[in-house]
């Protein structure tokens, strides 16, 4: 899988992603761009024949000691193959790269998948906001990765390094 970092002209097969994967809390058109115009940010996008079929987003100000894990979504027919774990693994070694320290990350409740893939990354819940998410009435998981040991740690397949993670398609990047 290749990723590539996400230009602007993204935003409109970015946002078809984003509606489908998140029905009732999707971000506007606006907050998007946003995010992908801010230095501060960092996202990419992970392709299949020409169609958009993934992205993740990451805040981390340079200098800052912190950072976060803004989204991250696989089309539906795309999922259950890796690529939600190695667009995770690209954002934290970018945000490794930037020299934060700890990572932070909101995910709803009811959401199992995305808790486990976190999980299985080294994240800890640290706490939850009641009913953050609305209208549904869901509460968030605030969760946390200490980064160093996220990078340190030996990668179960013996493969990819926390470094080659952050491996992007430079000739697509602006
Ligand atoms: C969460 C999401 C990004 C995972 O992407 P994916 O490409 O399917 O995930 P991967 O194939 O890389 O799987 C990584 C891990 O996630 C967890 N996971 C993925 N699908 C799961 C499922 N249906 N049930 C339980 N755990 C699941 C597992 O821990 C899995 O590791 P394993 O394969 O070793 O068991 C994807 O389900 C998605 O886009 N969901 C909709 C948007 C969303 O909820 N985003 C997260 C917002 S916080």
């Amino acid at each position: 899988m290749t990723a590539r970092r996400a230009t602007l002209d993204d935003l409109e097969s970015i946002m078809v992603l984003e509606r489908a994967s998140f029905p009732t809390d999707a971000w506007s058109d606006a907050m998007m761009r946003e995010e992908l115009a801010s230095p501060h940010s960092w996202y990419v996008v992970v392709e299949e024949a020409g169609n958009l079929v993934g992205y993740a987003g990451l805040r981390a100000p340079l200098g800052a000691s912190d950072a976060d894990i803004q989204t991250i979504a696989i089309a539906e027919g795309s999922r259950g193959r890796g690529r939600g774990r190695a667009l995770l693994a690209t954002l934290l070694a970018e945000a490794a790269r930037r020299g934060a320290a700890v990572v932070f990350l909101e995910v709803r409740a009811d959401n199992p998948a995305a808790q486990a893939l976190y999980a299985s990354e080294g994240f800890v819940e640290l706490g939850r906001r009641p009913r953050y998410y609305q209208p549904d009435d869901v509460d968030a998981i605030v969760m946390r990765l200490d980064l160093p040991a996220w990078v340190a740690r030996p990668r179960a397949d013996g493969g990819a390094s926390a470094a080659d993670a952050g491996a992007v398609d430079a000739g697509a990047c602006t």
